[in-house]
């Protein structure tokens, strides 16, 4: 039996609702499955815990993350401490310090839900938007001179590095390969950004030649925006710097009708070190307490662990489960359902028991 060690991080908001649900469901695949369990420990760090303390995590947060399989990720943010603070205190570290370079964003439409586009339903959206992770325009390099003088200055300088951009080439080529399409779009601002950005273009150009299979096309990020909107169908793998794939990932959730239901996970493909899942909604502080938070993302980066974790099949249930669950109509208020967190959760886990096969 395989034992993987998960290091939870609920944080901030509706983090520890969404992370508590998916480990019931977890648990339940597990139950399930037979093949393999989880040994979870919870770590309390967050926006509470630098207010207590004055960091968001203790100054050998990674040392302790390092031995766990996977790292189960709940939201940061609180209204009360400034978002650059809690971002670069502990999920950019992780990001950065486990070397997390692609970002993997997947989206559809899964059925019950209502998207915005006409005539686009579930099967005619299915994208999945890979993020450089660890540099780009989110490289943190910049500063600031003449602080609060009239003449203050600030930079805020992308980096971009031939092997950072090489390897999330590649990374989205594969991927593009393992999907039944074999289809990739190269998004860049090449025509006003003359430096990173063409250097991008000339990279994806060389990796593609090692591809010959991938069908493949480059995209203006601009022009991106219009081409999801009107062209839904004609994407399917998508590659983009730090920054515009997280422009791009919020516009391809609203389009598959909730950003609510969007996952993410922080890979390192070299399995160097721990690579981290996580919802894309945030903290969510309107609703935190409430018991309505979707449940959804966070079981969907749940899959992707569990992808990631080689349980290919375990993954695949819990989908069928979260998508025969959404058809049903057992959803909460924000994808225009009436259900709880829990009532969803626990139809997941009973869709996950009731198979047979
Ligand atoms: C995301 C989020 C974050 C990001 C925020 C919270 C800084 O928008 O995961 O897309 O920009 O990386
Ligand atoms: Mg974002």
């Amino acid at each position: 039996m395989n034992t993987y060690k998960i290091a939870a991080i609920p944080a901030d908001g509706i983090g520890p609702e969404v992370i508590s649900a998916g480990l019931r469901v977890l648990e339940a695949l597990a139950a399930r499955e037979g093949s393999f369990r989880f040994e979870v420990e919870s770590f309390d760090w967050g926006s509470d815990y630098y207010k207590a303390r004055g960091e968001m995590m203790p100054a050998d947060g990674l040392d302790r993350l390092q031995p766990f399989d996977a790292i189960y990720f709940g939201a940061v943010g609180a209204p009360d401490v400034p978002d650059h603070i809690t971002l670069w205190g502990l999920r950019l570290p992780i990001c950065q310090g486990f070397d997390q370079y692609a970002n993997v964003r997947p989206t559809r439409i899964l059925p019950g839900i209502k998207a915005p586009l006409a005539d686009v339903g579930p099967g005619d959206l299915d994208w999945v938007i890979v993020r450089e992770n660890s540099e780009g325009e989110y490289s943190g390099a910049g500063g600031r001179v003449h602080r609060g003088l009239p003449e203050e200055v600030a930079t805020e300088v992308s980096v971009f590095t031939r092997v950072g951009v090489e390897r999330i080439i590649r990374y989205a080529f594969k991927l593009a390969q393992s999907r039944p399409r074999r289809l990739l779009t190269v998004v860049t601002k090449s025509n006003a950004q003359r430096h990173g950005m063409v250097m991008w273009d000339e990279i994806a150009a060389e990796v593609a030649e090692d591809f010959p299979d991938v069908a493949w096309d480059k995209m203006l990020v601009d022009a991106m925006t219009t081409r999801m909107v009107l062209k839904p169908r004609s994407l399917d793998t998508i590659v983009a710097t730090n920054l515009h794939a997280d422009v791009l990932s919020d516009l391809a959730g609203a389009l598959a009708g909730s950003l609510g239901v969007a996952p993410t996970a922080n890979i390192d493909p070299e399995r160097r070190y721990p690579s981290m899942f996580e919802p894309i909604h945030g903290s969510a502080f309107d609703i935190t307490g409430k018991g309505i938070a979707n449940p959804v993302a966070s079981f969907w980066t749940a899959a992707q662990m569990l992808e990631h974790l080689g349980e290919d099949a375990a993954a695949a249930r819990l989908m069928e489960a979260v998508e025969q669950v959404c058809e049903a109509g057992v959803m909460t208020p924000d994808v225009g359902g009436t259900a709880t967190t829990d009532e969803v959760t626990d139809a997941v886990v009973n869709a996950i028991r009731g198979k047979n096969d």
